[in-house]
């Protein structure tokens, strides 16, 4: 049972979603675990370990009734419909065969089926009354919004007054360059990408056509406080990695210089931001807006950084 909150005519000519529709056909009869590495990268522990590190830093902000805007497979919904204080969550996903096939799986391995819903339908367009959920989340689904500040004030209509919404995802540090930023943007998925994620393997897909933005930090606090928000911060946590680190020194290469190395379209938050999560570990209130060195527990290695918008109605 899914709520349907577009026309789904509308949708599926658009081509990246033509590529997520084929990728859940395909991964319909793999194992779920599967799926999620595939889709999200993470595993079920892995969201239960962000979703804890949220926890101490802001609170327990997942109570009552929720949404999760772009859930996709919608792990953070099942894992979140499992907590006692939580009454409902809507998984809000544009994907039809996402939505469909995949998140049903997922509520019944990892959630409360009775508390997830899902929701086919677009961030853009969310059709609950004003100030109606308690709290927001979304992982990596923000930075696709074609209009961050459109999206963000539909958040904030349905998001009750004290409200809080908690945004994981890609924050590009204000050092970011304009050139740099192109390339990572117009950046071609290789052949092996495109096979692993069942996209048509003739098409040379840029990361932009398939929907990617590169936000730097000052413009996500900008586009938050212009849909109305209060109290924003962005919290990194980091796996205090040798790689982490070597990335961090690398990207402070001149871009003259980088833009011809191996290099070219490295993009890290540098090195006099980043040391600090080498002793600060704990995800706690004090250590808001800081990096904290939080992911090292985390199963896969590949995870460096995740980024922890937060915000007030
Ligand atoms: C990179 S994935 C993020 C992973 C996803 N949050 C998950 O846990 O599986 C981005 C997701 O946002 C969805 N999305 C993009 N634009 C959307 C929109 N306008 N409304 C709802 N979902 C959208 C995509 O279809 C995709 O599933």
């Amino acid at each position: 049972m899914y709520l349907t909150w577009i026309n789904e005519k509308k949708i599926n000519n658009l081509s990246w979603v033509e590529g997520r529709n084929n990728f859940a056909r395909k991964m319909s009869k793999k194992p779920i675990n599967k799926v999620l590495e595939k889709y999200v990268y993470l595993s079920s522990k892995d969201t239960n370990y962000i979703l804890t590190g949220i926890k101490k830093l802001h609170g327990d902000i997942f109570q009552g009734v929720g949404i999760e805007l772009g859930a996709g497979v919608a792990i953070f919904s099942a894992i979140i419909s499992k907590m006692s204080r939580n009454k409902k969550i809507y998984a809000l996903e544009l994907v039809p065969d996402i939505v469909k096939i995949i998140q049903p799986k997922v509520f019944k391995r990892y959630g409360n089926a009775k508390k997830a819903i899902s929701v086919l339908g677009s961030f853009d367009d969310i059709r609950l009354k004003n100030n109606s959920v308690d709290f927001i989340v979304e992982y990596d689904s923000l930075h696709h919004s074609f209009n961050l500040l459109d999206t963000l004030k539909e958040a904030y209509r349905v998001l009750k007054p004290g409200g809080k919404i908690i945004a994981i995802d890609r924050v590009q540090p204000n050092s970011l360059n304009k050139n740099l930023k192109n390339r990572l943007l117009n950046n071609k998925y290789s052949k092996d990408w495109l096979n692993a994620n069942h996209y048509d393997l003739n098409k040379k897909l840029s990361r932009k056509m398939n929907g990617e933005h590169e936000i730097r930090d000052s413009e996500w606090r900008k586009a938050f406080k212009s849909a109305g928000f209060k109290n924003i911060s962005i919290t990194h946590f980091t796996r205090p990695s040798l790689k982490f680190f070597a990335y961090s020194i690398l990207t402070m290469i001149p871009d003259f210089i980088k833009k011809r190395s191996k290099y070219s379209i490295l993009s890290a938050h540098p090195f006099h931001h980043v040391f600090q999560s080498l002793y600060l570990r704990q995800p706690e209130e004090r250590n808001i807006g800081k990096y904290i060195g939080y992911l090292h527990l985390m199963k896969n290695k590949k995870i460096l950084s995740k980024n922890i918008i937060y915000a007030v109605k």
